[in-house]
């Protein structure tokens, strides 16, 4: 342990996040690029990344589009450009891969919600029941769950349950309420709820909607049900694009993160869209992941120089976690 590089390396173990700090001459673009081809690396990403990083990525999309791509990837190194969940996952998917993470403390505040322990005890009251988590939870958590699902196939995940069947759904009672009502279902909620999504505030999109009567609403499913109930359309982030670039209006009142409109002006470079409100934002009007920010192409070049921060995950949680994933996949895939 004598170079300068492994005590950095042993620092970022430690710390779990990159601290060195790298000159501002930097071409993070060039450099990122040439270690892609270096060490046979995939960079998947997020909707809500910064657009630097949208941009340099082989593959940006959603929860579900990036497991899927996880899933068959076959790059030695596979960078998340996203949240500490969605690297878990690929983790789980690929256990011969490493798997990198820009910033290891990219949380969630649906994930942080819900602790392996808690829903362990939470099934333990609830006996007969199936445990359908959503995507947006830890490894361990979904260890202790029947099913996956993202919010793209989540209707289909719970259609393919007996109607009879009593279910329990973790961790987003947002979803979980949305899904209720779609399938008719009484699925008992984990109280858990995305901090971005739950911030729009109802008085400022009215408002909002007055000024644009011609827009259209669009709103993310984590969203609550009364920001749900004034939607023209509800979906997934890839759902939310592929609407406004197949839909014939041409003005949007976009809510979800605000991540996503980067790539919907690539999609639909024609259409008007406008953040939705949040309640206490007077400054952008538009909602942001602080966890999703978290990663910068700066963070993300010297993860990729130093393959720190890896995502492990326990090899006994794996296994237990990837059965519940593999179901999920195969129900989407018909
Ligand atoms: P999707 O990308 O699956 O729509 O989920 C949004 C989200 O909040 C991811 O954390
Ligand atoms: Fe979690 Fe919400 Fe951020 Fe998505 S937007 S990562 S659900 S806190």
């Amino acid at each position: 342990m004598n170079t300068e590089l492994d005590k950095a390396k042993l620092e970022l173990k430690e710390v779990g996040y990159l601290k060195i700090e790298t000159p501002s001459t930097i071409d993070f673009v060039a450099e990122i690029k040439k270690l892609k081809k270096e060490k046979n690396a995939v960079i998947l990403a997020h909707y809500y990344q910064e657009p630097e990083i949208q941009d340099i990525a082989d593959y940006v999309g959603d929860s579900l589009g990036l497991s899927q791509v996880a899933a068959t990837v076959e790059a030695d190194i596979i960078v998340f450009a996203g949240v500490h969940f969605m690297a878990e996952t690929a983790k789980i998917l690929n256990p011969n891969k490493k798997v990198l993470l820009p910033d290891l403390n990219a949380g969630c505040s649906l994930a942080e919600s819900c602790s392996a322990e808690d829903l362990a005890a939470f099934k333990l009251k609830h006996p007969g029941h199936v445990v359908v988590t959503y995507v947006n939870a830890s490894a361990g958590v979904k260890a202790h769950s029947d099913l996956v699902c993202t919010s793209s196939n989540a209707k289909k995940i719970i259609d393919s349950i007996p109607k009879d069947q009593p279910i329990i759904f973790a961790p987003d009672k947002n979803l979980g309420a949305y899904i209720n009502k779609e399938t008719g279902r009484d699925m008992i909620l984990w109280d858990g709820a995305c901090v971005v999504h739950e911030a729009f505030s109802l008085d400022k999109l009215v408002e909002l909607h007055l000024e644009h009567p011609d827009a259209k609403i669009i709103a993310h499913p984590e969203s609550e049900a009364h920001i749900l109930k004034v939607a023209d359309y509800i979906g997934s982030t890839s759902g939310m694009i592929n609407f406004v670039k197949t839909d014939n209006s041409k003005k949007y009142i976009v809510g979800t993160e605000a991540g996503i409109l980067h790539k919907m002006k690539q999609e639909a470079p024609d259409k008007e869209l406008i953040p939705a409100p949040a309640k206490e934002d007077n400054t952008c009007a538009c909602s942001e992941c602080g966890y999703m920010k978290m990663n910068t192409m700066q963070k993300l070049y010297l993860c990729m120089k130093h393959e720190l921060p890896e995502v492990t995950v326990d090899e006994d949680v794996r296994k237990k976690a990837l059965i519940p994933i593999e179901r999920m996949l195969e129900i989407s895939a018909k």
